[in-house]
Order: C-alpha cells, then structure tokens, then sequence
C-alpha cells in the first residue's frame, strides 16, 4: 500500500431524473506507457462497490468490493498486481460503481437508504513503476462518467441489466466518450482507507440445477437443491429486447415459490438480451439468499444447463470438519456449515434474504466458537470487531448492528448481543492464541463492561433497561420473539458472569493487574447478586426453564453440590418438553454443554437427536439444507411460520455444532490457540462413530472414534507438532486419561456394558421414558390395546406414576395388556 494516496473519490453527475436507484455509472480516462515500464499495481476501493476495468477487462476476482466496513471509519482498498495487463502506448482504465451497502436500501425501514453517502463514488491509483520513478494515473477530475447496461443495483431488490445498452469497448483506449460527462470530485478524508485485513468476497463455487419445476399455478421454478447466498449465471439465445425475469426464493410452500422470507427484499434480477447469439450474464452489485428461482420470460425451453448457482461469501479457509454415523446429524451439521457461508458476506450477518442481512452482534455472539471451528474467521471478524469498537468509541455504546445503520434507536447496554464486544475477542483468543486481537479489544472490552456496571442496581444486579432475553424461545409469543419464559434479567445477569470472567482473564493475559483485581471482584460481586436472587442453597433456580439452569451451570455461576442438583433439574425439564427445542438465542448454545457437564449425556443425547418439532433435527428431515431462524419456520403441516421473522438461513441457533465438536468429537483448547488441548470424546444416543478434524494454528488435529456392537471402542488420535493433548479415554475400565505428543495415537479396549436396569411393571414412568427405545417398544402395545389413545403424544414426560396404575384404570384391558407389557419389559432387560 502506498504511503500517500494521490487519487480523489470521483462521481457521476447526479441522476438528472432522480431515480433511485439510478443507473450504475460508469467512469473512464485513458493514459499511456512508456518503455521500460516494471511493474504496475492498481488500487481501487469506492464508497459503494467497484468493478475496475483495465484494457477492456474486469480487473481480479473480487466482487462485491471493497465489502462492508464502518466507512465512515475504515474503508479497504483492494490493491492487485496489473503488470501483465497493461502495454506500452495506448491503454484505458474504468470503473462501473454499484450502490452497495453504502448507498442504496438498507434495514426494513421503508425508503432508508444512503446511509453513508448519496451516490457511489470511486477511487482508482495506478502505480507505473519504471524502476528510477513512479507515473501515477489516479482517478479525479479529468475523468469521465457515462451509464451502461446496468440500469438498476441493489443489495436487497436485485439487478436489471439491459446488455443492449453496454456501450462497445468503453473501458478501452481509443473510445469515444465525448458525450460522457465530466465526473465530479467527492470530498473524503483519505486516512480512512486501509489495507484489507480480511479475505475479499469472491464466487467461491458453482452448483448445477437440480431440477426444474411447473408449479400448479404454471410458473417456472429452478432448483438448486441447496439454500445458498450468491447470485445465478445464465447463458441465452434468443432475440434482442427479450426480457427475463429472476425472482429468488428459498422455499416453495405448497409447491409455488414463496417470497414470504425476503419481507420487502425483491431479490429480483432481470436480464435485457442483446440477441444475436448465446450470451453469458450474471449480477455484479446484488446477491441473494436462495435456493429456487422463479422464472419469468424465458426465450424457448428452459435446461438445467441454462442456469448455474454462483456461491458469494468471504474467501475464507475452511479449518474443521466433523462427521458421525448418524446421517441426519451429519445434515444437521452441514447446514449449520452452509448458514456460515451464507452470513460471511464481507462481514457475520444474521441472514441473507431478507431485508436486513445486518450485522446483529447478538448472532456472531451465539456462533462465534462454532464459527471459530469451521473457518479461519480471524480476518473477519478481526476487521468487523475493529469496526465495532470504532462505532463503540464514536457512540458511547455496543450498537445492536455492526457496521451500524441506525437501524435501533438503543443506546444502553443489551446482553448477549453487546456482551459480544467481550466474548468474541476471548473466543477468538481460546482459538488462535493472537494476544494482539485482544489488547486491540481491550478499550472496547472494558468499556462495554464499565458501562454495565454503571446500571447495575444496589443488590449488584442489571435490573433495567433494554433487553432481547433470550430470543426466539420457541414457547415465547410469535410476534414478540423477546418475550420468552426465562426472565430476561436473569439472561442479562447470567451473561454478565461470564463476560466479567471472560475480562477478568484477559486483563491477566495482558498483564493489567489492577483490572484483572478490579473485573474478578466484579465478576465476585455479579455472581453472589446473581445467587442470593434466583438460586436456591440447594441449587435450584428459581425461574425454572431450560434456558435458566443452562446459563447457570455454563457460566460456573454455582457450586460443585448447586451444579448437581441443577443437572438433575435441568434434565428433567428437557426430559418433559419431549426434547423438544425449549431455548431461544441464549440457552440454545449452551443446553447440550450444560446437560454432559452434569453427567446427564443420556439426555443431551436425545436432545440432540429428537425429530420432532421444534428440536434440531426436525428441519432435516423436511429436507432443510441450512439453519433456520425458528426450529418451525416450516410447520408439520408444511405451513410457513409467518411472522416476519421466517429465515430459512440464520446461523445463530446453529450454535448447537459447538457441543458436537466439543463433546461428541471431544476437542477444545485448554492453552490459547491449541498449545494444549483436551481430547474427550463422550460417544452416545446410539452413534456407533465420530471423526471431527481440525486446522489449529499448530496443524491437524484428528480425533475418531468407533464403538462396536459388543462394546469394543477404538480412539484414533492426531496431534500437531507443538502441541500436547490431554486424552480423556471414554468409558475406560481404569478411567484413564492419557498425555499424547505429536504423532499419531490409538487405544482400543472393551468398554464395560453398564448393569441393565431391571425394569418391572411398578418402574416409575418417567424412567421408563427415559429409555427412548424401551419407551418406543412400548407404544405398540399401548396403542393396540388402547386404541382411544392412538394419537396421545408420546413424546413428552408422562405424568402417571406406572404401568400398574395405568392398568388399574382399565380393569376390562388389564389381563391381555399386562401380558404385553411385561414381554417388552421382560425382552428389554434380558436382551439388553
Ligand atoms: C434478526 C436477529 C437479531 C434480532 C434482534 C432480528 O430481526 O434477524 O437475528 O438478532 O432481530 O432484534
């Protein structure tokens, strides 16, 4: 990057008929080589987005630059090597500008738009090095502006191209742009601009049709057979003025696409045929979340060949993958891969359909660790926590969104959505070990901590203010998403537990001792408020719901005896609700964590594994291929959830791969950045393997591990030069944990089969219950001898005491159902 910018920000004229968005301009000057040229570099950037154009050519392979930042703050330019690319004598170089986030629509908010500026404005300095000078051809005032084929661009309503309007060989020397305007210079404080601290956006792959479908009504649908962010490619014959119509969706509801999930987004693109031959088009300023798209004007008979899905995200490098025996898990865990790329657009949004797509802080908080396991995310979220404490310097609090759009008028402290200002940074400490992220967060941890202790009320607790609780329980009211059952204070304070931990350690990490002294009494006093409140001397919390007990036995907020108890009250409460999904935003990373750091794994087990809705794996298998924002976005009956808030693509809840890759792949740091890692798989709920691997800053780590039929379980181990690891062996008969080098590692033995509980007709029920297959073996019989019960839900916590009691309501059915009874419960204990 050079030292000294020489180049202006230059803009097209305003649009003289106001259209909003107007037509992309385009910007152009020629300039000449001389001999002896060495080396050409070209910086470009723009408040909007940018696609340079040297000699009649895009310019690299970014798109969708220079991405989203706070530009007010920082604003990237993107530099690329053009040595080959320019020639001596006659060259020209261009730009055609998007609206972009800067300019164009944003938030929900009808007619918000120019959050940043009114009109695109482009930057481009080329450096010619001939070794004793540099020539420089910078963007200003003797360029020239004109429009092209672009007639419209926006993020969340799409792109109109007209290809009979691109004007032939503008951004090549020797056109005539006589009757082009002059530009004009748009004034912009230049220390703004920054080199790129994370990887550009680019088209990352390319997926096929699936299918195309005739909906009932008659409409033309293509399938991707994937929920995806990105744009589509398609190539065409047909004549000139020929107009196509491309309208994404990600669901089709009753057979028909439903554009329900994009609210107002029109995530319409249209194609204007030049004709005379095949021609080649794809968006430049505009993507879309999606998987089908309807089709409108097509020329001829549509192939599957027309069309092809272009995947737009961050260009990040994929660090962990994991995998089990258990095929819907193993969809379970590549939609939550997908809902990551499909919200890694330039910076960690909540969704990419509809219109917001925003920076929602409270999101990246939830998936942060997940986020971490997947992909190096240090470049992104590295440059969007940098954003945030600039917003956060500017405003004097968190904002909910970052880069912020004036979206919320909130101004005080919000949990787990500012409570990210903390906990990302440590999350990306634990992860790669960079001490540097987090002295550059420091101002910002501390300050949001400071501004929370401001509030806290005289017990010690954050009582007031506003507050998103623990958002999307799905028992909560649909149109009030904040209004769940767990006490959204009790949420706020929990939190504050643990970020006042999370600061207290990075104050010591930093070697802040009087801060480390400071937060640790902090953390001590919210702690003991937060006790003596909501939590019984025997561990009990008083407001009892899943989300309560999952905060209070994460965050360590209760003691050894307390944390058992609350194990045991946490399992039963998921036992009840049928394991089915009772935590929205807050509890849902956590209740997995909280039931096997309890020893109740049977339980998070089924938790995991319940089909039924709303539970994770009821999305999987109505055929979901991302995440959704609610467990019962799409309904049993295939209704739509329709409440404003249906995305088919929010990673937030996702968060749930975090406890697959820490308890059923078994890894996590114990020193900063893997140095030291744990390696405990706890295999369970029926899966007979597990493989997790992950890229740490050391290397590959491998963690796999196969149990047989009869008990025998092999843990195959790779760990990184460098590194150590802590390997906690399942079920081991001597219980053993084992310290393994680098190197490749296996331990084989016989697991020994726990006793079979002898189960009797006087079993209490809720045990039985408990033995998910015992339970199932048991409804047939029920069933066949109570047919006014064949459509009792079975799924939850029954609430008679036994069997023997049951079949005292039924003198008549007792003898003949007795018999059946007993045969499973008689097969159950002796054939295990
Ligand atoms: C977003 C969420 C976000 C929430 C908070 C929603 O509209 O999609 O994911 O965190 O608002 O208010």
């Amino acid at each position: 990057m050079p030292q000294h910018w020489n180049a202006a920000f230059i803009a097209a004229p305003s649009d003289p008929d106001g259209r909003n968005p107007a037509p992309a301009p385009y910007l152009r000057r020629e300039f000449t080589v001389g001999a002896g040229l060495r080396s050409a570099t070209l910086h470009v950037t723009a408040v909007g987005l940018v696609e340079a154009h040297l000699n009649g050519a895009p310019v690299g392979d970014e798109v969708l630059a220079p991405g989203w930042t706070s530009y007010r703050h920082r604003l990237v330019v993107s530099s690329h090597d053009v040595t080959g690319r320019v020639v001596e004598g006659g060259n020209a170089l261009g730009a055609v500008l998007g609206e972009g986030w800067a300019v164009g629509r944003l938030t929900w908010e009808e007619g918000k738009r120019a959050v940043w500026a009114d009109r695109p404005a482009g930057f481009l300095q080329l450096d010619l090095d001939y070794g004793d000078r540099v020539d420089v051809i910078r963007s200003g005032a003797d360029w020239r502006a004109g429009t092209g084929a672009t007639l419209a661009d926006s993020i969340y309503d799409g792109e109109t191209h007209d290809a009979r309007r691109e004007p032939a060989g503008w951004a090549e020397p020797g056109f005539d742009d006589t009757h082009w305007s002059p530009v004009e210079v748009v004034p912009r404080d230049l220390s703004t601009l920054i080199a790129p601290s994370a990887p550009p956006i680019r088209r990352v792959q390319e997926l096929p049709a699936v299918d195309i479908l005739t909906t009932p009504e008659g409409r033309t649908v293509v399938d991707f057979g994937q929920n995806l962010s990105g744009w589509v490619r398609l190539t065409v014959r047909g004549e000139a003025g020929t107009t196509i119509v491309l309208r994404h969706t990600e669901t089709l509801i009753d057979g028909e696409a439903d554009f329900r999930p994009n609210r107002t987004a029109l995530a319409t693109d249209r194609y204007v045929l030049r004709g005379g031959g095949p021609e080649t088009w794809e968006p430049r300023f505009t993507f879309h979340g999606f998987r089908y798209v309807e089709v409108e004007g097509w020329p001829g008979c549509l192939d599957t060949e027309a069309m092809t899905a272009v995947v737009v995200h961050s260009d990040m490098r994929r660090t962990g993958w994991f995998e089990t025996s258990d095929e819907l898990v193993n969809q379970l865990h590549r939609n939550v891969v997908w809902s990551m790329r499909g919200n890694f657009v330039g910076v960690p949004t909540d969704c990419p359909q509809r219109d917001e797509r925003l920076g929602w802080t409270g999101d990246i908080n939830a998936f942060g660790p997940t986020a971490a396991f997947l992909y190096d995310v240090r470049g992104v979220l590295g440059s969007w926590l940098t954003d945030l404490a600039a917003e956060q310097r500017e405003q004097g609090h968190v904002p909910l969104v970052v880069p912020d759009v004036g979206a919320m008028p909130v101004t005080t402290p919000t949990a787990l959505w500012g409570d990210v200002a903390v906990s990302l940074p440590w999350t990306l400490y634990q992860q790669y070990g960079e001490r540097e992220l987090l002295a550059a967060q420091y101002e910002s941890m501390t300050a949001f901590i400071d501004s929370v202790e401001a509030r806290l009320d005289e017990r010690g607790l954050w009582s007031s203010g506003f507050q998103l609780g623990d958002w999307l329980d799905p028992d909560a009211p649909p149109k009030n998403p904040a209004g769940g059952k767990t006490d959204a204070y009790l949420v706020a304070c929990a939190y504050l537990c643990h970020t006042t931990h999370q600061l207290a350690r990075t104050a010591a990490v930093l070697s802040h001792a009087d801060d480390a002294a400071r937060y640790t009494a902090l953390h001590q006093r919210v702690r003991v408020a937060f006790r003596d409140e909501w939590v019984t001397p025997s561990g009990l919390v008083a407001n009892d719901t899943v989300t309560a007990y999952a905060l209070a036995i994460c965050f360590d907020i209760l003691d050894p005896a307390q944390q058992a108890r609350a194990g045991r009250r946490l399992a039963e409460l998921v036992d009840r609700a049928g394991h089915r999904i009772s935590t929205g935003f807050a509890g849902t990373p956590l209740v997995a964590h909280a039931l096997s750091r309890t020893d109740q794994l049977d339980t998070a087990y089924r938790l995991l594994l319940q089909t039924e809705c709303p539970s994770f794996l009821y999305p999987v298998t109505r055929g979901a291929t991302t995440i959704w924002e609610r467990w019962d976005a799409i309904r049993p009956d295939g209704s739509l959830h329709d409440t404003g808030m249906t995305s088919l693509n929010h990673y937030a809840l996702g968060a749930v791969a975090d406890w697959l890759h820490r308890v059923v792949g078994g890894l996590e740091p114990v020193e900063p950045g893997y140095r030291r890692m744990r390696i405990a798989p706890r295999p369970g709920g029926g899966l007979t393997h597990a493989t997790l691997t992950h890229d740490t800053p050391y290397g590959r780590v491998r963690v796999a591990w196969r149990q047989e039929p009869d008990g025998h379980l092999t843990v195959d181990v790779a760990v990184p030069p460098g590194a150590t690891a802590d390997v906690v062996l399942p079920g081991h008969p001597d219980e053993l944990t084992v310290q393994a080098g680098p190197g490749s590692h296996r331990w084989e033995y016989d697991v020994p089969t726990p006793e079979r509980p002898v189960y009797t007709l006087d079993t209490p029920l809720k045990e039985l219950f408990r033995d998910s297959a015992l339970w199932a073996a048991l409804q047939p019989v029920l069933r066949r001898h109570l047919p006014q019960f064949a459509d009792a839900d079975s799924g939850t916590e029954p609430s008679l005491p036994s069997l023997r009691i049951l079949l005292g309501y039924f003198p008549v059915q007792a003898p003949a159902l007795e018999a059946d009874l007993v045969a499973v419960l008689q097969e159950r204990t002796v054939a295990g």
